[in-house]
């Protein structure tokens, strides 16, 4: 079973019908929202609306455990995070979808894994996104910009011109506020992740005026169309089994 994480609209996806809504009670509370089973064709997909269906948590509050051990209690075993980001790298105009190969994690706060003792699980990170995924998806969007670094920022508020030109020098490409760690928290619980990045801004400093989350609104609702399409046809392109190494992330990673 596939899972997306998205904002709302995302049930809409061409061929989607819904066939239950869940709720899910998990050991670290509530994830942010139900549920939404359904299918596209033949494959079984759950949707969840990371900041809730009525858009009241902020990136820093999302309980990210909570909503992977969801997708997982339902045996999800591959999740696609959509996310909205600004653009750092000079070639990313507002509108293009990356497909990020690497992280970058400026986060401060969250609970960032399932396992806070007594087991001690370090899992491998270096390549923090399903290969097999990212091939499925670039395969069918020639216009996809293949790899990019995203790096993720505590939030709520907007970075600086500073940070960003900081975030810049250290190799990062987009910045965002939720990929971490609802990426690691995958990977420590076996499952396959992918993000599809939409640019929806010119970062701080890049962008000439004050940045509104109107801009990043208004973005978003323009490339919906296109993440539909693509997620409708990327989704019959993933091989039924498994081939990739998100699975067997446990191993030999216990001390
Ligand atoms: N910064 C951080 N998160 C974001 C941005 C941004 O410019 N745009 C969309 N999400």
């Amino acid at each position: 079973m596939i899972g997306v994480i998205g904002g709302s609209g995302l049930y809409e996806i061409p061929g989607f019908s819904i066939i239950d809504k869940i709720k899910i009670e998990t050991p670290y509370g509530d994830p942010s929202d139900v549920f939404i089973m359904g299918s596209i064709g033949e494959r079984k997909v759950v949707f969840l609306s990371r900041h809730g269906q009525h858009h009241d948590i902020p990136p820093h509050r999302v309980n990210y455990r909570a909503n992977v051990w969801g997708f997982r209690t339902l045996g999800v075993k591959r999740i696609i995070a959509v996310n909205a980001v600004g653009g750092i790298n000079d070639r990313y105009r507002p509108g293009d979808i990356v497909l990020p190969d690497q992280i970058i994690d400026f986060t401060k706060t969250r609970a960032q894994s399932f396992y806070d003792g007594p087991r001690v699980v370090h899992i491998d990170f270096t390549e923090p996104y399903c290969k097999e995924m990212r091939e499925a998806f670039l395969s069918i969007d020639e216009q996809i910009i293949n790899g990019g670094t995203y790096v993720c920022t505590e939030g709520p508020r907007l970075e600086t011109a500073g940070e960003i030109r900081f975030y810049k020098s250290i190799g990062a490409d987009m910045v965002g506020m939720t990929q971490m760690p609802e990426a690691a928290l995958a990977r420590e619980a076996t499952l396959c992740y992918l993000c599809i990045a939409v640019i929806t801004n010119y970062a701080a400093g890049i962008s000439r005026t004050k940045l509104t989350t109107t801009e990043v609104v208004e973005t978003m609702k323009k490339s919906t169309e296109r993440v539909k399409q693509l997620l409708s046809s990327a989704i019959d392109l993933i091989p039924s089994e498994r081939h990739c190494i998100c699975k067997d992330s446990l191993k030999d990673a216990e001390l």
